[in-house]
């Protein structure tokens, strides 16, 4: 079982600027409670209790604010700084000491995943043994990410970032799941013509050594990337309409840590008073009201 899980949440923000210029893009909201907390559930439902969150350089309090250390949460909550963004498998770089000889899983901060089978493959995820495994989904506009082509025996045959040529509609999306080799991997990666070192060379390196495996999220399944202003905005109507309907919220994260078991009801007295006020607060006196 992987036990340990970074969030990389930092990056230029470039594409969603001015709204970017002073708050850090995972700090901004969708629908009702900011992006991180999207990511951190995903982690949180995959029974990871152990996470690194890297920020950029000058917003650590920024963070600290809303998500101190997760005691209230059951959970330990770290920080790093990146300096500038060297590109994804830095995070593993900087993450060398929290990762220790332990195997990790790797979210981007700007993912957001929902959908009914999610936890089960989640958890089936992080069950690797040795090797990486992607989580794949099958997109309409598969030049604007990492893709995969998987053979009909479920073998991952190309792999290709952002392909100008079509290759497959199999997106690769920001939830990476790594054996301890990830660390020395990253060290060895040059950085591309843009000048980062690149994700999709390190999957390549474990293709090569047949050690990549893949996961779907099916159809019944929804992989939104935040990175631009219409796709962040998609976001935030697909969880007002779900929210709406059915009175449940996509990634409250108290909720989750005591369906896990991690925290009791007092801890969400804690988080009422440290919320104040709101709606979400209001859904927290539900849930422990029950
Ligand atoms: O969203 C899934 C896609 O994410 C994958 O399909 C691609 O294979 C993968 O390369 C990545 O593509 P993006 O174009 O979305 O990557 P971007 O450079 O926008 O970075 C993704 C997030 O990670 C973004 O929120 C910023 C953050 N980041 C990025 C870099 C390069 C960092 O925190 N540090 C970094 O050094």
């Amino acid at each position: 079982m992987i036990k340990k899980g970074i969030i990389l949440a930092g990056g230029k923000g470039t594409r969603m600027s001015p709204l970017t210029k002073s708050v850090n893009k995972q700090l901004l909201p969708i629908y009702d409670k900011p992006l991180i907390f999207y990511p951190l559930s995903i982690l949180m439902l995959a029974k990871i209790k152990d996470i690194l969150i890297i920020v950029n350089k000058g917003q650590l309090e920024q963070y600290k604010k809303l998500l101190p250390n997760g005691k209230n949460l059951g959970i330990k909550i770290t920080y790093m700084e990146q300096d500038s963004p060297r590109g994804l498998p830095d995070a593993f770089i900087l993450g060398e000491k929290f990762i220790g000889k332990e195997k990790v899983a790797m979210i981007l901060g700007d993912n957001f995943f929902y959908g009914q089978n999610l936890t089960s493959i989640l958890i089936k995820s992080t069950n690797i043994k040795n090797g990486a495994k992607i989580l794949l989904h099958k997109v309409r506009n598969p030049e604007l990410f990492g893709v995969a082509k998987v053979d009909k025996r479920k073998k991952i045959t190309h792999l290709k970032e952002k392909p100008k040529k079509f290759l497959s509609n199999d997106a690769i999306t920001g939830l990476y799941f790594f054996d301890n080799k990830v660390i020395n991997y990253s060290k060895k990666l040059k950085p591309s013509k843009r000048g980062e070192i690149e994700i999709i060379d390190l999957l390549m390196r474990y293709k090569k050594n047949n050690q990549l495996t893949a996961n779907y999220i099916g159809r019944g399944g929804a992989w939104l990337d935040t990175g631009s202003i219409e796709d962040y905005y998609k976001t935030i109507a697909f969880v007002q309409a779900v929210e709406n309907r059915q009175g449940l919220k996509i990634a409250c994260i108290e909720e989750i840590a005591l369906l896990n078991k991690w925290i009791k009801k007092k801890h969400i007295t804690n988080s009422i008073k440290f919320y104040g006020n709101c709606d979400y607060s209001k859904y927290l006196k539900k849930l422990i009201s029950k």
